[in-house]
């Protein structure tokens, strides 16, 4: 209830009018309001998922609001729910909080089903808010009989010329329809095995790259559908395609590096398209036109197309029109049509597809000898360039990518070992100029050198097209210091570069793999920068694909067979269950615990076999894959922490996640035996990796001279940073004995010249360890340091991404570990970013999905005096920052409608703190806990909120 205030003079009028107001509000609608209505994590999708979720976000003007209840309605036509006729679902009223993961419940939607819907919030009072405005699904095809389309192919793999690279032309497929009358809606359904771009009369449809993605083709692939009514028209209309290998067929990973036997046609030799087109038109009748071998195909202009080896397009060989009607196809031959895989499965992409992120215009372009030219385009990416060029029939122009320039000047490609990355142009001598982009193939750079220019090209000859899979914004990061915004920036900028359809390791050389580690080391970061719930949702099920038959999750995920001796790995197969955690507290998605739960349950019956019963991993149990004992504290400097200890301490962890993902899916037995688990691994651990003071230790003698282990030469210690940072985050330890070992990490830190010495696996967990051991300065002096190794190291030496290695590239220096392995975009050190949302500005999750949030930052004594974070979460937009004036220490605060927060101020003196210039006592939307550690704790609800205090 809100009373209106008013202002009288007699206060019997006041009490009077105060009485009326007050009743008026009473029955006045709440302004709680519903928005951003998404299904299946995305706006107006469509989707195959038979119980799709819905969920919606909260606006409201008032403080410590929440949803008591909520009501959806489900219609068939617009028109019906705008008259409240539910047709398809009335939830009626539902008492709760919940406003995401909210499964429709209505009746049984078949194909094509196009759903609208809308809901409604009763406030805290138990008031109604208005309805939403309208949001909508569409089911996608549900049964395989919903398919006519065949699989239509053209075998041109006698054609690929290079010794190398056998690289064949990419086929084109064309079909003319005629359409009896006016469209009233069509649909357009489309896969490929291989990549494909679709035409209609002429025009691209939708602006999806790399489209249907990557799968383990031989169990599913996805397919789009596009909204294509706009498209036709009644009588002549033409359709026509271009298919390229892409991951079906071409080149992967390093297995030509490696000399594997096998290099390319991973899943299939010949890339294949399945469309159909299906059309209502305005007096009903339906058509369907489905690929068959009634479509023509040719070669024609684009020679080459691999996503690691570039593309060759002959501009002469262009076929004027061919995807408009009328074109004549009279060489064209009929396609072949393959057959079907009855066990692939042909599922609606639940991911977001890759789509044009922006443009960058070339900063400069510097002629270089032998007629080369140069561009820089400012920041180093993923994507593609467009090429504008004047010049004659025939004249080629030849475009190298490389990410960073020798000392000399002279650009560097090294270290895409066997990725051609070459695109080659060949003109048709157009007077007024010719403008290329390639389709199916992507680089990872900044530099861009050209050859073949007749005359000096202007800087609009080269245009960066940045690609990355469309994950929407979801946070912000800022401080006043300006090394740690380029910090944050370049790990934005990795995370796009390397979101990419599957969470790549990289996206420049011969690898651009989802490498498991890396990605479970780095997911949590990824969730605050971007949306990252579809993205997952769908490379979970590429995940789990890939769980290899002894029940280990892969190293990478694909996982076609680029070495054989790529197999699991302790630090990256256990992304089979963090990276589902993640996803589960984060947006509070209990389905995808649910849906791997078996394969999850397995693997750590793998995990327990594996440790022979005893729930410990002794020095070398992990002698049986390559490299011995996996890949361990990956790129650590110093001495190597021992991969088994590393492998306990994440048996450990995974098993406690599996006891909390238990709890929540209410398989409280199941939660029960993990939780055992997770205590005998404790115990089992400090017992083998303890002394009697509590030091770890290991029998290093037993590694022998270390030889077949990573960095085995340099001897393994059991004392190290990587070791207590991990124990500490796991929680493997008791209060006590996190106190020593936040102390015996100090030690180490202080011993190796105040660095840090952590590699892949115990960089991320490296600064949250030393904040929950009482010594964030030391976590921010880490932060802020600019010598080697340090994120600072980087950003000092020229960094716009972030390093795989801390010494990728010394100023006056150059490479120091080239050829080999020296990325300049991978995601793996941007673990940090964990940290400075989750410490520097404090925002931790509570309950699964924000439903509860809390907000402790931590404040640096020197070095940064500002911090401000936005997080759009599942439930809402929040915001924490703080600054530092003099003795005045303020902090702003956003709570999303609907949650609540304990939040911790930091003072020294609890009686200053105010908010919005108020003692805290008497405000009612405040409730005072505890002082401790130099932290207030308050409760609050939803809304914005100032806090001022003194320190
Ligand atoms: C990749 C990594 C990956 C590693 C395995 C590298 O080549 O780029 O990021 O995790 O191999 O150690």
């Amino acid at each position: 209830m809100k009373c209106i205030p008013v202002s009288y003079h007699h206060s019997a009028v006041i009490f009077f009018f105060s009485i009326f107001f007050c009743q008026i509000s009473f029955a006045v609608p709440t302004d709680v309001k519903p928005v951003h209505l998404r299904t299946e994590y995305k706006l107006n999708p469509v989707v195959d998922a038979t119980t799709p979720r819905l969920s919606w976000e909260l606006t409201s003007a008032i403080r410590g609001q929440l949803q008591t209840a909520y009501q959806i309605m489900v219609a068939s036509s617009p028109v019906f729910l705008a008259a409240d006729k539910a047709d398809l679902w009335n939830s009626a009223k539902q008492p709760g909080r919940a406003t995401n993961q909210i499964e429709y419940a209505g009746k049984p939607l078949s194909a094509r089903t196009v759903c609208y819907w809308k809901v409604r919030s009763w406030d805290k009072n138990g008031q109604p808010g208005p309805w939403s405005a309208p949001a909508r699904w569409e089911m996608g095809l549900l049964d395989p009989s919903d398919w006519k389309a065949e699989w239509i192919g053209n075998d041109l793999t006698a054609l690929g010329k290079g010794k190398v690279y056998h690289l064949p032309p990419a086929p084109f497929f064309r079909k003319e329809t005629t359409l009896k009358a006016p469209v009233k809606r069509a649909r357009l359904y489309v896969t490929s095995l291989g990549l494909y771009e679709f035409q209609i009369n002429g025009k691209r449809v939708g602006n999806d790259y790399f489209i249907p993605g990557w799968t383990d083709y031989n169990k599913r692939v996805y397919y789009q559908t596009y909204d294509v009514t706009a498209n036709l028209k009644a009588g002549k209309n033409a359709l026509g395609a271009i298919v390229s290998e892409g991951w079906y067929a071409g080149y992967l990973g390093y297995a030509l590096l490696i000399g594997n036997p096998v290099v390319k046609n991973f899943y299939g030799d010949v890339p294949l398209l399945k469309a159909q087109l299906e059309v209502e038109y305005t007096n009903g009748q339906k058509e369907t036109i489905a690929t068959d071998q009634t479509w023509k195909t040719n070669h024609g202009p684009i020679l080459e197309a691999d996503i690691l080896n570039g593309e060759t397009y002959n501009a002469n060989l262009e076929f004027e029109n061919w995807s408009q009607s009328g074109f004549a196809d009279a060489n064209w031959k009929n396609s072949t049509v393959y057959p079907d895989k009855p066990e692939r499965k042909l599922e609606t992409y639940p991911g977001n597809p890759i789509q044009v992120f922006q443009e960058l215009k070339s900063k400069t372009v510097t002629p270089k000898s032998g007629g080369r030219y140069l561009f820089d385009l400012g920041q180093n990416f993923a994507g593609v360039v467009r090429l504008h060029v004047k010049g004659n029939k025939g004249d080629t122009i030849r475009l190298k990518f490389g990410e960073m320039l020798f000392p000399n000047g002279e650009i560097m490609t090294e270290n895409l070992r066997k990725a051609r990355a070459t695109d080659t142009y060949i003109l048709k001598g157009r007077k007024d100029g010719e403008t290329w982009t390639p389709k199916f193939t992507y680089h990872g750079f900044q530099y861009v050198e050209a050859t073949g220019f007749k005359t000096a090209p202007s800087l609009d000859a080269i245009t960066g097209i940045v690609l990355s899979s469309a994950t929407p914004q979801a946070g912000s990061f800022e401080t006043d210091s300006p090394l740690i915004n380029k910090l944050y920036q370049n790990i934005v900028w990795t995370q796009r570069s390397n979101y990419f359809d599957i969470p790549t390791d990289c996206p420049q050389r011969d690898e651009r793999l989802a490498w498991t580690g890396d990605a479970q080391a780095y997911i949590k970061s990824a969730t605050f920068n971007n949306d990252i719930a579809a993205f997952f949702t769908k490379w979970l099920v590429d995940l789990n694909d890939a769980q290899r038959a002894n029940q280990a999750y892969p190293l990478y995920a694909p996982a076609p067979s680029v070495r054989k001796t790529d197999t699991y790995s302790p630090g990256w197969s256990e992304a089979g269950i963090v990276c589902p955690y993640i996803i589960y507290k984060t947006y509070g998605d209990t389905r995808v615990i649910r849906k791997f739960w078996p394969n999850m349950v397995a693997y750590l019956q793998f995990m327990e076999a594996k440790s022979n019963g005893e729930y410990v991993y002794k020095e070398r149990s992990f002698e049986d894959i390559a490299p011995k004992g996996g890949y361990g504290d990956w790129l650590s400097v110093g001495k190597k922490t021992p991969p088994d200890l590393l492998a306990s301490l994440y048996y450990g962890y995974v098993a406690s996640l599996m006891a909390e993902m238990a709890k929540a899916i209410g398989k409280s037995d199941e939660a029960a035996h993990f939780e055992g688990i997770f205590t005998k691994i404790k115990q089992a651990f400090l017992k083998h990796y303890t002394d009697s003071t509590g030091k770890f230790k290991t029998n290093s003698a037993a590694y022998g001279d270390g030889e077949g282990y990573v960095d085995g030469t340099m001897g393994f210690d059991g004392h190290t940073q990587t070791a207590y940072a991990n124990a500490i985050y796991m929680h493997m330890l008791t209060p006590e004995h996190d106190q020593k070992a936040g102390d015996w990490l100090m030690e180490l830190i202080k011993a190796n010249d105040n660095k840090l010495a952590t590699g892949f696996l115990g960089l991320k967990p490296l600064l949250p360890a030393l904040s929950s051991t009482g010594n964030s300065q030391e976590a921010y002096r880490l932060l802020l340091s600019t010598e080697y190794p340090s994120w600072g190291f980087e950003v000092v030496n020229g960094a716009n991404t972030i390093w795989e290695r801390w010494n990728s590239y010394i100023k006056g220096k150059g490479f120091e570990n080239n050829s080999g392995m020296n990325s300049f975009n991978h995601y793996a050190f941007g673990s940090v970013n964990e940290w400075l949302f989750g410490h520097a500005a404090g925002i931790k999750v509570g309950e699964a999905g924000y439903k509860t949030i809390m907000i402790r930052p931590e404040i640096a004594s020197e070095g940064i005096r500002s911090v401000k974070a936005t997080y759009h979460s599942i439930s809402g937009l929040i915001e924490s920052a703080w600054r530092k004036t003099g003795s005045t220490l303020t902090l702003q605060m956003t709570i999303p409608v609907n949650t609540t927060a304990t939040v911790f101020i930091p003072t020294t003196n609890p009686a200053t703190v105010l908010e919005s210039s108020k003692s805290l006592k008497t405000n009612p939307a405040i409730t005072v806990k505890e002082f401790k550690d130099g932290y207030l704790q308050l409760e609050i609800g939803s809304g914005p909120y100032h806090f001022k205090s003194q320190n």
